[in-house]
């Protein structure tokens, strides 16, 4: 039953019919998609204006995970092991590094339809409101189909010195480089931003005291 739910959502989704108000689980992401990875960075591309084509659920679901994901969960092994210096990385292994302890990223997906947060633990999307934000996100990407908004959460980074602002950022740009290259992958252009209204995000999004939004990602096709 469960299944069937998660099949109409998408299916309801990448019809684009207005829905909201709801968590969504996100399908599996595809262990290939059909175009090399040198080539998806050949194609990736900064864009600041995009079609009218809609991004299926499926896509989005690649993209975050490729940006936030998890790999290998606690208990598994890789062939490289667990890295021992991070705490993070001795419970789950993600698709990025990380350089603080647990991992201090949020990732949100904002939608004509409403807001998400991402979960990466459970793959779904965990929704926030029912307002599209996506103007007010500060997006340049005209005709954006959704946007992208990572931020960290310094809760998760104890022992505040200068450094810390950096690890996130670079943690933002580890993300945000993935996220590019698995979009282009499914013809999808991105837009990274760090000049946007950081307090309205922050209000918008009923983020916490201590989580930061650092920058966006508006997405499309092109
Ligand atoms: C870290 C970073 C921050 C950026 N911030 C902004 C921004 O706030 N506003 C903007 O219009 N472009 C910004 N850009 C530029 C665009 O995202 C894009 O990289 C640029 O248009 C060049 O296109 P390309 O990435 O296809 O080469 C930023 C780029 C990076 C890497």
């Amino acid at each position: 039953m469960k299944n069937v739910m998660i099949i109409c959502l998408s299916c309801l989704f990448a019809a684009s019919i207005a829905y909201a108000g709801q968590d969504i689980e996100l399908p599996k992401t595809k262990a290939k998609i059909g175009m090399d990875i040198m080539q998806a960075m050949e194609s990736r591309a900064a864009s600041r204006s995009f079609s009218e084509k809609k991004v299926p659920l499926k896509v989005i679901s690649t993209i975050l995970w490729a940006g936030y994901g998890i790999i290998v969960e606690s208990g598994d092994k890789t062939v490289h092991g667990y890295d021992a210096m991070s705490g993070a990385t001795s419970r789950n292994r993600y698709t990025i590094p990380w350089g603080w302890g647990d991992p201090y990223l949020k990732v949100y997906l904002l939608l004509k339809t409403g807001a998400y947060e991402y979960l990466p633990q459970e793959h779904k999307l965990k929704f926030i409101t029912d307002k599209n934000l996506i103007v007010k996100s500060g997006s340049g990407g005209s005709g954006a189909f959704g946007v992208i908004v990572i931020a960290a959460d310094f809760n998760e980074m104890p022992n505040y010195n200068e450094d810390v602002n950096n690890v996130a950022f670079l943690s933002a740009g580890s993300a945000s480089q993935n996220m590019y290259v698995a979009g282009a992958a499914y013809n999808i252009q991105m837009l990274t931003q760090v000049s946007i209204p950081k307090n309205s995000i922050k209000k918008e999004l009923n983020m916490s005291k201590g989580v930061e939004p650092l920058t966006i990602l508006s997405f499309g096709s092109y």
